[in-house]
Order: C-alpha cells, then structure tokens, then sequence
C-alpha cells in the first residue's frame, strides 16, 4: 500500500492551474490531441443537448456508472468528471477497518457505481485502496472479498472504464482538459477524455459534430467487435478464459464469439439505447427476445412444465456459468453467459483439463443442475426434448 501524500489530498482543482493547461496545450504533443474533428465535448451533456432521448437512455445504462467521484475533494469539479454528485451521499460503504485509508475524503473514485455486481475503490493518490483487503464491496449479498489485498494496485482499467483513453498519451477535450494523469497521481495509469463509457466511446470523438451536425462527422458502428473491445479479457478474443471452474466476467465477446450467435451483432439483441435491463430489446411477461428468430422452439416450449413454471430460455441458454464478485452455488456464477449451445452428454465438461478455457457450450450442470441440485446428470441426458417436458 502506497502511503497517501499530503498534496494529493488537496481539491483536485488546485492541481490543475491554468497555467499547466497552457503549458501542456502549448506543446506539439498537445496540438495533436487537440486537432480538429479528432477532439471530444466535454461530455454526455453537450450532445444531449440535442438528442435529449439518448441521454435519458444512456443514463438509465450501466455504462454512465462505470467510475464514479468518490468524495468531496474532487466534488468541484463534477462538471468535467461525470454527470453525478459525490459517491458518499448515493448510498455506498466504505470498508469498515483502516478509517484513515478508508475514509470518504480520501476515495478519489469509485469503480462500479451501477451497483451491480461489485465496487472497488480508488484512493487519493490515484492506487486502487487495497489496505488490510476486504476492499471490494459485492452488491448482491452485501459481502466484502479480498481485491489485491495489500499489494500497489495502479488504477489501469482505464481502456474499458473511460472514454478516449491512452495509456501513455495526453487527452485533450475541447476545452484543452488535459487528463487526470497529469494532475500527478502517480497510482493512475494513462489518461482519458471522459468518465465512463459515454457516447463518444462508441460514436466517436465529437466535437465537430456537436458544432455542426451532420452523419458525415460522427460514426455508428453496429459490429460486435465494437462492442468486443471492453467486453474482453485476454489477446485472442477466440479464446473463453476460466478460472475456479466459472469463465471470467467481461467476457461476452468471446463467448458471442463460440456460439452459434456469432454473425449475429450484440445489438440484435441489445439495444444501447433502451431503457429495458440490459437494453434486451424485448422483455415482456414471459416474451422474450429469443422469440423474434426461434418462433418454432417458443412454439415447442410453451405449455410445458418449465414454462408454466416462469423457467426462461435464457436460464437454461445463458445458464450463469460466468462469476463478476460472486458464486451463488457450485454451478452458478453471477452474470449471464452467451454460449447459448447446451451439451446434453453425460460425460461432457465444459472447461479444458487445465481450468483455465472453456469450451463452447454449456453442460447440463450450468443448464441444468443450477436449479435442479439433485439432479441425476446422466438421467437428465437421456430427455429427449427438454422443451416439451410435462407436454
Ligand atoms: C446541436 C445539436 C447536436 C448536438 C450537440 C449533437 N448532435 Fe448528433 N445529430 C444532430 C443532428 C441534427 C443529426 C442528424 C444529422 C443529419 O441527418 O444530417 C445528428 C445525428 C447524429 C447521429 C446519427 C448519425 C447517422 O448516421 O444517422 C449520431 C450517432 C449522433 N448524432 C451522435 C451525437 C453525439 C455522440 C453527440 C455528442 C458528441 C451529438 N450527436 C451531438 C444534432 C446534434
Ligand atoms: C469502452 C468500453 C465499452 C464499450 C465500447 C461497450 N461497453 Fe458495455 N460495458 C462496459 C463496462 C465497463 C460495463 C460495466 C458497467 C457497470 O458498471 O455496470 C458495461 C456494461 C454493459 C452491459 C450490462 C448492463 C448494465 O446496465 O451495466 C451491457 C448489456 C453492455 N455493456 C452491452 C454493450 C453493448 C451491446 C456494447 C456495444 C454496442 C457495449 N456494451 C460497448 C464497457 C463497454
Ligand atoms: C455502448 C455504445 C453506445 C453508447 C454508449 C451510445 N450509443 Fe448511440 N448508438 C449506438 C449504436 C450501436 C447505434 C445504432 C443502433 C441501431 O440502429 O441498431 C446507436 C445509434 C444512435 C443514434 C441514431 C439514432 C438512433 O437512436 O438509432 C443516435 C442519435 C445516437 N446513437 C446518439 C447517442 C448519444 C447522444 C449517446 C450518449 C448519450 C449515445 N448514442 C450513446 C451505440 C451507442
Ligand atoms: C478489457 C476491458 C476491461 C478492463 C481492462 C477492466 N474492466 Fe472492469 N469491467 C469490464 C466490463 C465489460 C465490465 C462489465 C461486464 C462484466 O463484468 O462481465 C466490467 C466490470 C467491472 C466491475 C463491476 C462493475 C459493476 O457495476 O458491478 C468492476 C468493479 C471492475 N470492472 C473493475 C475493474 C478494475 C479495478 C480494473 C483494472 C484493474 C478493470 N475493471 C479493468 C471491462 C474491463
Ligand atoms: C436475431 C435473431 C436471433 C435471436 C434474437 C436469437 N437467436 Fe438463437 N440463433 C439465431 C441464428 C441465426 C442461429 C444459427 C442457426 C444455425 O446455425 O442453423 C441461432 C442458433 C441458436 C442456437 C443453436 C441452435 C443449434 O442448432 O445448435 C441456440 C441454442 C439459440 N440460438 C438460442 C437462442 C436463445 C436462447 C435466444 C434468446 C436469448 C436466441 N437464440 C436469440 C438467431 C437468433
Ligand atoms: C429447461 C431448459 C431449456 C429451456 C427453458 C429452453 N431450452 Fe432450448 N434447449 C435446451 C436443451 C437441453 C437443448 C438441446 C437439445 C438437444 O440436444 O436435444 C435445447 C435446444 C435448443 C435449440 C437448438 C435446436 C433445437 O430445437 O434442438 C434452440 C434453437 C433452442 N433450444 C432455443 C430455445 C428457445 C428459443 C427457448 C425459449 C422459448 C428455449 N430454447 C428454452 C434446453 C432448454
Ligand atoms: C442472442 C441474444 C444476445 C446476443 C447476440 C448478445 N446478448 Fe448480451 N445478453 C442477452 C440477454 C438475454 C441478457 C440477459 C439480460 C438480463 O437478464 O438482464 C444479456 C446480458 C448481457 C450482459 C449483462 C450480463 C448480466 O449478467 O447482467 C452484458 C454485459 C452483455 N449481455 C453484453 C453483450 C455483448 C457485448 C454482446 C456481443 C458481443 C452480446 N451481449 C450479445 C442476449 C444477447
Ligand atoms: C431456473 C431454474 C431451472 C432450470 C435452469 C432448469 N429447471 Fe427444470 N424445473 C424448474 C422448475 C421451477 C420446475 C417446475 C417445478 C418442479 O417440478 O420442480 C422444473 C421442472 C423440471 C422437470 C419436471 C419433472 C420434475 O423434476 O419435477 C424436469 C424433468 C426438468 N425440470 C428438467 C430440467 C432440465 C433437463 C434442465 C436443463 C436442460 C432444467 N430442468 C433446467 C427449474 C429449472
């Protein structure tokens, strides 16, 4: 654990003179990130400006919550870094040990504020607080795991947690913002343009738009691989990666990737800009967005056992064989999986020898065996047609 540094505790305002964002913007470096149609706005509120619909979609997103302000020494500055107030009065705990670490003054921000699945903190001199552990707070069942325990943790999420993010470059928005790196936090890694994943993550930087709005100078990119470049882990987006016998959270790229889904784009069946979970463009009562393309499997299932029951497609296609913060049982992890393929073989196992891929379908101990603990495995590979059980 680094100690924290007096100055660093200072309001983040004085740490950004104007004088050091002439200076900087004086340099040839500068310039660049500067250039014309290449700068970014301030943020989601200049192009909601116009597209005030968006907006209210985008803020209902989990992507508007990726890094939040933390406490009030950077609270002047909400404006530039973010739409919300201070993280201490939305309702989140700080660990309870270590006060001195651990105290609302000192958390710079916080990551994970969609209160989904976990939410881990970054301290004052930019490193993720890691002080005696029990430093990653997990929303479903209110626990507290070990994140990097005691170790120096740089804050270098930044990739998939910001906007126009680089790792070694200076950011600049319209306004010659330079990013959060050159306040000389020495636990932040990189710099960025925005908080969080807002719309010119996925539309492109746009300022010359929002100036003069035409289709030409802002992009819509529809492909998955949009998607996939934060919903990844590792090199080779082919490849699932495993731990602990669950595959890895933000993995939906590749998962998409081995399934039977993969021409598919995520936004045939997410729309960013719905207001539904997830942005799954159908969810109503029992219909569900698988409906749209597989009307002869609805036609199958409906009436039958599972489904009278509320049991969904998607319990058993997506079975949760992914882990974000938790494991709710031994087959059950805590985000959906898109593998959708199920393999009904007895003998068949749904991770490489070594634990540390998976492979592209589901078992029947995710499909299955989640809900139904006791099951026989191999009795249950023996049902002809799952989804005309009870019909
Ligand atoms: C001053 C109003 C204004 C602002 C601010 C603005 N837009 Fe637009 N936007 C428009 C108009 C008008 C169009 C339609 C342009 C056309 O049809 O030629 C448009 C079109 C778009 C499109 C669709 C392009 C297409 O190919 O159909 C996207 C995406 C978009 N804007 C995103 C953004 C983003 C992101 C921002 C913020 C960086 C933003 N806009 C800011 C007015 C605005
Ligand atoms: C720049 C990185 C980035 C890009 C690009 C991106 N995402 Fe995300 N996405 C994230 C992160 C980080 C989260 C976690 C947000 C949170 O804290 O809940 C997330 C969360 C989500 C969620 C969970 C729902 C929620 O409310 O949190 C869905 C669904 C999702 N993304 C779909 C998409 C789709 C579809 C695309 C492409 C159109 C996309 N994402 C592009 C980074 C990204
Ligand atoms: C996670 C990625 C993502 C984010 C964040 C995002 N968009 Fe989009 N946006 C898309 C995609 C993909 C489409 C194309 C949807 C389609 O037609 O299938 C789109 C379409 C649009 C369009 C075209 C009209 C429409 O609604 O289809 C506008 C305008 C737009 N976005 C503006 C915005 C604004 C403004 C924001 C921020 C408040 C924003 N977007 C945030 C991915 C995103
Ligand atoms: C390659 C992209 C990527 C990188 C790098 C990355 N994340 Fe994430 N992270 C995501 C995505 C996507 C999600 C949401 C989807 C999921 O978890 O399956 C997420 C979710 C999270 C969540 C849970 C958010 C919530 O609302 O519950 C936390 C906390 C988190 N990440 C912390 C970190 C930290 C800390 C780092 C750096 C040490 C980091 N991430 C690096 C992509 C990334
Ligand atoms: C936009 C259309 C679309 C949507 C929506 C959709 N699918 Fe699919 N699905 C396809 C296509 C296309 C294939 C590939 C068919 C093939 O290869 O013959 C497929 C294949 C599958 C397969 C494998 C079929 C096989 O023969 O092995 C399963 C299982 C599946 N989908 C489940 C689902 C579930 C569950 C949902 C809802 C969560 C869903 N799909 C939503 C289009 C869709
Ligand atoms: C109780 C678990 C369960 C539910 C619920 C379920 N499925 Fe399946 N589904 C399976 C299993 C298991 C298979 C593999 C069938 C086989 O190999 O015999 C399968 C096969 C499929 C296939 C491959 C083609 C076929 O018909 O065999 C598709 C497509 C599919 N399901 C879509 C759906 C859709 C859409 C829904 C919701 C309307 C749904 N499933 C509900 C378990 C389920
Ligand atoms: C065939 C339909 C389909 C496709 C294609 C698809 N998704 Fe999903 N996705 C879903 C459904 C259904 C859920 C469950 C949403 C819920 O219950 O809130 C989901 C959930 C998610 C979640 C949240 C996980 C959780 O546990 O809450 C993320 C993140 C996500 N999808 C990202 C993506 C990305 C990125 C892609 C493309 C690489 C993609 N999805 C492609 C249907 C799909
Ligand atoms: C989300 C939880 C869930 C999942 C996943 C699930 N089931 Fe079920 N299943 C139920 C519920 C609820 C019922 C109806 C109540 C009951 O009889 O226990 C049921 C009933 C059944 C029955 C009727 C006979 C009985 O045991 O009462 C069979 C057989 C069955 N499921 C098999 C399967 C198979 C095979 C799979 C995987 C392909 C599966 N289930 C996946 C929840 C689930």
């Amino acid at each position: 654990m680094t100690k924290i540094s007096l100055p660093s505790l200072m309001p983040i305002c004085l740490l950004f003179p104007a004088a050091l964002v002439l200076s900087l913007a004086s340099t040839p470096a500068a310039a660049a990130g500067l250039n014309g149609d290449a700068a970014y706005t301030e943020g989601p509120q200049v192009c909601g400006q116009c597209h005030a619909e968006a907006l209210d979609a985008w803020l209902s997103h989990g992507h508007s919550r990726k890094l939040a302000i933390g406490g009030p020494a950077i609270g002047a500055l909400d404006g530039r870094f973010g739409l919300f107030g201070n993280a201490r009065d939305g309702g989140f705990l700080l660990p309870d040990h270590d006060k001195d670490v651990y105290n609302w003054d000192n958390v710079l921000f916080i990551i994970g504020a969609s209160k989904h699945w976990k939410t881990r903190f970054v301290g004052s001199d930019g490193h993720i607080l890691t002080k005696n552990g029990k430093n990653q707070y997990n929303w479903s069942d209110g626990s507290w795991s070990n994140y990097h325990k005691d170790e120096t943790k740089q804050f270098s999420c930044g990739t998939c947690h910001t906007t126009g993010y680089q790792i070694d470059g200076k950011v600049f928005n319209e306004k010659g913002f330079p990013g959060v790196s050159k306040a000389g936090l020495p636990g932040i890694k990189g710099d960025w343009a925005q908080f969080n994943i807002t719309c010119e993550a996925c539309h492109g930087p746009g300022a010359a738009h929002a100036k003069k709005p035409t289709k030409a100078n802002i992009k819509i990119d529809k492909k998955a691989a949009q998607c996939g470049s934060c919903h990844v882990r590792g090199k080779d987006p082919n490849v699932t990666i495993a731990a602990g016998g669950f595959i890895r959270h933000h993995e939906q790229y590749p998962e998409h990737l081995n399934s039977p889904h993969a021409k598919l784009s995520c936004g045939s069946c997410h729309d960013p800009h719905d207001t539904r979970a997830s942005g799954i463009k159908v969810r109503e009562g029992k219909k569900e967005v698988c409906d749209t393309c597989h009307a002869k499997q609805r036609k199958a299932y409906t009436g039958s056992t599972m489904e009278k029951a509320s049991v969904s497609c998607q319990d058993c296609h997506m079975g949760r064989a992914t882990k974000s913060a938790i494991k709710n049982g031994p087959y059950e992890g805590d985000v959906w999986t898109h593998l959708f393929r199920i393999n009904k073989a007895a003998d068949y196992t749904m991770f490489s020898d070594d634990g540390k891929k998976a492979k592209n379908a589901l078992s029947l101990e995710f499909a299955c065996m989640r809900c139904h603990a006791d099951a026989d495995k191999a009795a249950y590979a023996g049902i002809a047609s799952t989804h005309t059980i009870g019909k």
